[in-house]
């Protein structure tokens, strides 16, 4: 694929394309451990967390008016000392991989956090997932440790690798 797509702040207008594509993974796959399809209502929830500056952003990668893909950063634990470190996350649509959709979409993501007080990213990287660890570690992740059969979808327990990088 050309690097013809764009990456941009998500709008609520993508909900149904970023639900539409987390729910493929969702519902095949064992790199989420969330069991159950969203709606886009439910997402619209969700989605109304992000900003566009701050250390809680989503972006998107588009191609001609298609969403390929999107990250995100957000709260990693609750507790008010947590507050300089964020989880993320990046997805992008089964028929973009590998055409450097995901990589993109982590370097603008990054570089907006690089302009916050964000200190720690934090990836939980359920396994195995070879490409999101190999993306992960391209970007600056490194991987601290791994719990095991923490997850049980499919009739089968799944390990997760905790990923962290540094920010500036
Ligand atoms: C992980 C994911 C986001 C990667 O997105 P992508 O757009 O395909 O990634 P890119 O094309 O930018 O690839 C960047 C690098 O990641 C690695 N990579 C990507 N796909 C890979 C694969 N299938 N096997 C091995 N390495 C892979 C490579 O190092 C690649 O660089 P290269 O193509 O120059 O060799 C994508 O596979 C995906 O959406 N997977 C399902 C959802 C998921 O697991 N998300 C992460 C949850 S923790």
């Amino acid at each position: 694929m050309s690097q013809t797509f764009q990456i941009r702040p998500a709008l609520e207008q993508d909900v149904p394309a970023i639900t539409e594509i987390y729910n493929h993974y969702v519902v095949n796959t064992a790199v989420t451990f969330d069991l159950d399809p969203y709606t886009p209502d439910q997402r619209r929830m969700w989605f109304r967390q992000f900003k566009t500056s701050g250390r809680h952003q989503i972006v998107v990668a588009e191609r001609a008016g298609a969403v390929l893909g999107y990250a995100y950063s957000t709260v990693f634990r609750s507790r008010a000392a947590y507050d300089s470190t964020v989880e993320t996350t990046v997805y992008v649509d089964r028929y973009a991989h590998r055409g450097g959709v995901g990589s993109a979409l982590y370097a603008d993501l990054f570089a907006r956090l690089a302009k916050e007080d964000v200190h720690r990213a934090i990836a939980c990287i359920g396994l195995p997932n070879e490409p999101s660890v190999a993306l992960h570690e391209r970007l600056g992740f490194r991987h601290l440790g791994s719990l095991t059969e923490v997850g049980r979808k499919f009739g089968k327990y799944w390990d997760i690798g905790w990923y962290q990088k540094s920010l500036p």
